[in-house]
């Protein structure tokens, strides 16, 4: 059993690390570990098996309590992969940005201007040929090799999904802005990526350093494995998941997917203009050539003028084509609509009232880098003067006390006031207290056990009889 002292001196090593990585990483693996505590004990089996084929995990299990393997140490391979040559092309895929999404002023996803980026080129696309490649496996019809890798994007990317600036086009999901966070410079990526996650579990209760009892512990603890983040899982799941918990009502339709929408080529056409520059001249060029009005109405002309050329020079999809992401049983882009949604919440929008203006640092990403070709959440890492986003509070005072802090003289003077502060009240406070970070974990959590049940549960109990 860990002990509190034991966790304290867990916490402090790690928040002394200038490992931003391994704090980016603990979203990814408590959203594992929490859909690992919902998997059906066959499919986590099945699950091991493709993620381990060459150890046959379900066939000997050593200890018929312990999971025969654990989600979180592969929730990122996704990440390590991705500057390979070979997976490249996986980049744009950890994330979708709207045209023209500018919140907490004006939410877009998508707006009439569709989506950046080519149609497969993100992450909605990317789950459903995840899941497709899974389906097919699970038929016979694909190699468990396609299936492991399959899998280890899936649970990369349910996770993704819930970060809500995953899913945001301003600023480059606002990884172009800075804030301030506990005094230093961050950037508001940052923030969601690591920041309020590593608070949360610094700030979880310390009856949670031991294990639970009962029927929820019996449920739980097997799954964990001493992480730092065991007790804010313990946390999540008490308060959280577990009947009469925060989320025990809303968490059933957590897995819900809406009616199909009727699709693009039955929407009324009236007020339809073209939306790409190339469109647009050529609907004018077809209109002085005297085309009929009706033709230039059909839908296949429409989907031709609006598609067609944006796609394929890569730069924007249409709206609508979101359409062919989602299906009855798995919709990920209905579930993101919701996360996304987020960002403009009246009451406590993701973005904060009080950053700049969108796109005023659009200039300067552009010349930084481009905006399609660079990983998100990688580059900011990278860069040394972002690194003091992960504060060690002890450090900082003791800098402070000995006078080698930047300013030096007086502690209490913010030392970037031209930067708006997040860890403050009104900002960090207020997600905290409405468990909005949580929500997000439980929910990616349930819905990729969720997904991987509906996949698999089939095949797992023929393997089990
Ligand atoms: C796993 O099982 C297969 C057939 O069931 C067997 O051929 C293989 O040797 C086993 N692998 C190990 C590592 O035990
Ligand atoms: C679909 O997923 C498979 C397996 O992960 C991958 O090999 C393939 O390149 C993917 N295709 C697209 C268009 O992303
Ligand atoms: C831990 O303490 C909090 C109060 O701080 C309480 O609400 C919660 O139920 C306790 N959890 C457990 C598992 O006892
Ligand atoms: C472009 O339009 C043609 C003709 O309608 C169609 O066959 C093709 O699939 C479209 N391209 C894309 C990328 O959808």
């Amino acid at each position: 059993m860990r002990t509190w002292p034991l966790s304290v001196a867990l916490l402090s090593s790690c928040a002394a690390l200038p490992a931003v990585h391994a704090w980016a990483a603990v979203g990814h693996e408590i959203i594992a570990t929490i859909a690992q505590i919902h998997l059906p004990k066959p499919v986590l089996s099945l699950v091991c098996d493709i993620l381990h084929p060459s150890l046959n995990l379900s066939d000997s299990p050593k200890d018929a309590a312990a999971p025969p393997c654990h989600l979180a140490p592969i929730s990122t391979w996704a990440d390590a992969i991705r500057t390979r040559p070979e997976y490249r092309y996986t980049a744009p895929m950890h994330y979708i940005n709207s045209v023209d999404d500018a919140p907490p002023h004006s939410c877009q996803f998508p707006g009439p201007n569709g989506w950046m980026g080519r149609p497969t080129a993100n992450i909605l696309a990317a789950l459903g040929n995840v899941t497709s490649v899974l389906r097919d496996y699970a038929k016979g019809e694909r190699a468990v090799g396609d299936a492991e890798e399959a899998l280890k994007f899936l649970v990369h990317w349910v996770g993704e999904m819930h970060q809500p600036l995953h899913l945001c086009g301003r600023d480059k999901g606002g990884n172009g802005v800075r804030v301030a966070w506990n005094g230093r410079v961050s950037n508001f990526h940052h923030v969601w990526d690591g920041l309020l996650i590593a608070q949360g579990v610094r700030l979880t209760p310390r009856n949670y350093t031991v294990p639970l009892s009962g029927s929820e512990g019996a449920l739980v603890e097997r799954h964990l494995r001493g992480a730092i983040y065991d007790p804010y899982i313990r946390r999540i799941m008490h308060e959280g998941l577990t009947d009469g918990g925060r989320f025990a009502d809303e968490s059933d339709a957590w897995l819900d997917c809406p009616a199909p929408s009727p699709d693009l080529q039955s929407s009324p056409s009236s007020q339809w203009t073209p939306r790409t520059p190339v469109g647009q001249a050529l609907e004018h060029t077809l209109r002085a050539l005297g085309v009929d009005i009706g033709l230039l109405a059909a839908p296949r002309l429409q989907a031709l003028l609006d598609f067609n050329f944006s796609a394929a020079l890569g730069l924007t999809t249409p709206a609508g084509t979101e359409k062919r992401w989602d299906d009855a049983r798995m919709c990920p882009y209905a579930w993101a609509r919701d996360v996304h949604a987020l960002n403009c919440d009246a009451e406590l929008p993701i973005w904060p009232h009080g950053l700049d203006a969108p796109g005023e640092h659009e200039g300067e990403e552009s010349e930084v880098r481009g905006w399609h070709a660079v990983p998100y959440d990688v580059v900011e890492y990278g860069d040394e003067s972002l690194m003091g986003g992960v504060v060690d509070v002890k450090q900082r005072e003791t800098e402070e006390a000995m006078g080698l802090s930047e300013e030096g003289e007086d502690a209490r003077t913010p030392r970037h006031p031209e930067l708006l502060e997040l860890d403050s009240p009104e900002y960090a406070g207020k997600l905290a207290n409405r468990w909005v970070v949580e929500r997000l974990l439980a929910m990616g959590g349930v819905r990729l056990a969720g997904v991987l049940t509906d996949i698999l549960a089939d095949v797992a109990g023929d393997v089990q009889t």
